[in-house]
């Protein structure tokens, strides 16, 4: 579903990718795990459309789409849920949400979506007209889960979604990721938590200094790797 080719990017002379040719089948779930630095929130910008690739190629659906604008990519199938998680607190939950749904691909109801999200995340609904900056860490985390879900996306990109969350909230948001895909969902997870990230995926890559050093199941990783290496960058 998504190929990336020889993918190099770098911030002025700063190379942070060099050559990173991965793969995303459809349906699957593939983390990429890595210290901090490594190249995986460039990597999840270059394939947004957020940052320019240097050289290399992005394949999505047998099209390319090396860059491409963000709106665009969001209406090719891909949707970001960035590190920081970008919620607009000065604006309600509902929203947020509808900002969501403003790219979209093809036709749906606006309705029949947003009564999906709140069944998905009960609390939104509770806090469907509230200021989304009362909300707490971890209800921001789902909202902008939401929020991504709203534009109908076919690959789901989540950049450290556990970050900065309680254990009992960090528990929430992987179950609610492995929920999304058992219903179908193919999702590209960047995560510094590799424990929990390798037992819910099918497959991962370890990137380091912007290349791949290891792929495969996340077996396969946890027997090739020098773990330790990788949860210096944190985990459980
Ligand atoms: N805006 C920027 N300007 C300059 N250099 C940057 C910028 N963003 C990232 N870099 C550099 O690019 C490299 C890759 O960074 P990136 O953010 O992709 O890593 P990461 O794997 O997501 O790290 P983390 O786990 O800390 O989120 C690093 O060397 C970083 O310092
Ligand atoms: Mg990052």
């Amino acid at each position: 579903m998504l190929r990336l080719d020889d993918l190099h990017a770098q911030y002025g002379a700063i190379v942070a990718l060099r050559g990173v040719s991965l793969e995303v089948n459809e349906g699957e779930l593939v983390a990429l795990v890595g210290v901090n630095g490594a190249g995986k929130t460039t990597l999840l910008s270059t394939v947004a459309g957020v940052m320019r690739p240097r050289r290399g190629d992005i394949v999505f659906e047998g099209e390319p789409i090396a860059g491409l604008t963000p709106e665009t990519v969001v209406r090719k199938g891909i949707a970001l849920v960035p590190e920081d998680r970008e919620i607009f607190s000065d604006l309600t939950v509902e929203e947020n949400l509808r900002l969501g749904a403003y790219i979209r691909r093809g036709r749906g109801e606006y309705g029949a979506d947003i009564d999906r999200m709140c069944e998905l995340f009960p609390i939104l609904r509770e806090r469907f007209r509230q200021d989304a900056g009362t909300l707490s860490g971890g209800e921001q985390q789902q909202l902008a889960i939401a929020r991504a879900l709203m534009s109908h996306p076919r690959l789901l990109m989540l950049d450290e979604p556990s970050l900065g969350l309680a254990p009992k909230i960090v528990d929430q948001v992987f179950a609610l990721i492995e929920q999304l895909h058992r219903d179908g969902m193919t999702i590209l997870l960047v995560e510094q938590n590799v424990t929990r990230s390798l037992a819910i995926a099918d497959r991962a890559y370890l990137l380091n200094m912007g290349t791949v050093q290891a792929s495969g199941t996340p077996a396969d990783l946890r027997q090739d790797v020098d773990m330790e290496s990788i949860y210096l960058g944190g985990g459980d």
